[in-house]
């Protein structure tokens, strides 16, 4: 095996933190389309199958380096939000989590010099940049137009 056990475990803990982010983005694309927002419900559709191959890239790197993925229990995302400021808001606060997660793994793997897999997570440094550029954006696009939300729409159908 080419990682330790500890870090086998951490990114065992990161396929279920990535697959949690999958199944929150489903019940924000739920809450879009439910509120006939279908612009903004394709673009968190997205971001849940984005997260869900987020969590496959660890299953990938896990067998390769001959460890055992595990697929934790996911658990129930929030389902309800009061306003699409809430949802987006919790989104870019999942996306700021997830970047200290990742940021945990990379002092794992350099406290124990281990380069296979700090080379590996530097695909997630990276992504979550733009991970939470992207959030802040649409959160600031969302809370910016106010209670009815349909110049969103429309901005992201010029997109
Ligand atoms: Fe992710
Ligand atoms: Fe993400």
């Amino acid at each position: 095996m080419l990682i330790s056990q500890k870090i086998e475990a951490a990114f065992n803990a990161q396929i279920g933190h990535e697959l949690s982010n999958s199944h929150q983005y489903m019940a924000i694309a739920a809450y879009f389309e439910k509120e006939d927002l279908f612009g903004l419900a394709k673009i968190y559709t997205e971001q849940a199958v984005e997260e869900r191959d987020h969590a496959m890239k660890f299953v990938k790197f896990l067998l390769d380096a001959g460890a055992s993925p595990r697929f934790p229990a996911v658990p129930e995302p929030r389902n309800d939000f009061a306003t699409p400021v809430e949802a987006a808001q919790l989104a870019y606060d999942s996306e700021i989590t997830t970047t200290k997660q990742i940021n945990d793994l990379v002092d794992l793997a350099q406290s124990e010099r281990n380069h296979i897999a700090q080379n590996f997570l530097q695909w997630f440094v990276t992504e979550q940049l733009e991970e939470v550029a992207s959030a802040s954006t649409r959160l600031n696009i969302i809370r910016r137009a106010g209670p009815t939300v349909l110049m969103v729409e429309a901005y992201l159908a010029h997109q």
